[in-house]
């Protein structure tokens, strides 16, 4: 399906670690006209990723741009910056983007970098809480409920405002593999979801505290 005009569609710039499955379901939800936006460009610092086999599935330039490419982390910043800039983006999506964001990017795009995390932020967020790590700490907190959080991206790990939240329930019997597959797969529709609102005005990044 194709029948969203070009001109109205975000441009999206996706940063992504490993898997790309989030990435994924963004762009099948363009591919399937759910989404008024276009995947234009995807960065990675791992060449060898499913992401990057995604991107190039995909036919979307995918840049590898890493500590390797660019040893000084300034450099590297602000190669990030200038790859999304010159490809028109107007939103940055991380989806599982295992790297911080640098300065330069951030000021680029001011409130308009966002992240996905696997748990209802400000629980189980921060250093060292990333993949299954995560769901371990959530089953050890002996929570019943935990969930997906989509927020803006600032220079601290998975603390800038919270623009969109989603429960999941945890199943008695849960490990955290099982607990992880099943954020995942909420994760996918949640991040199309939230994207959705942005597009469409419904969620507006300037207003959100
Ligand atoms: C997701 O759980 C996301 O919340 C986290 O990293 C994981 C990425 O999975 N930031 P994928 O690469 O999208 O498959």
């Amino acid at each position: 399906m194709d029948d969203i005009p070009a001109f109205s569609r975000m441009r999206l710039g996706i940063l992504a670690s490993h898997g790309g499955s989030n990435m994924q379901a963004i762009i099948d939800a363009t591919h399937q006209g759910v989404l008024a936006a276009e995947a234009v460009v995807v960065i990675g610092n791992n060449a060898g990723s499913m992401a990057a086999s995604r991107a190039a599935a995909e036919g979307i330039p995918f840049h590898h741009l890493s500590g390797r490419t660019h040893p000084e982390f300034a450099e590297l910043d602000a190669e990030i910056c200038r790859v999304l800039a010159d490809a028109g983006v107007d939103l940055v999506v991380l989806a599982g983007y295992m790297k911080k964001v640098g300065p330069k990017t951030i000021d680029r795009f001011p409130r308009r970098i966002l992240n996905i995390h696997p748990a209802l932020l400000p629980r189980f967020g921060g250093v060292g809480m990333y993949g299954i790590h995560v769901h371990e700490a959530v089953l050890a907190a002996g929570d019943k409920v935990t969930g997906v959080t989509v927020h803006l991206v600032d220079q601290e790990y998975d603390r800038g405002p919270i623009v969109a939240r989603c429960e999941v329930g945890v199943n008695e019997g849960d490990d955290a593999p099982a607990l992880a597959a099943r954020v995942l797969e909420r994760e996918h529709a949640f991040y199309v979801e939230t994207l959705c609102k942005i597009a469409s005005g419904e969620l507006d990044l300037d207003t959100l505290s």
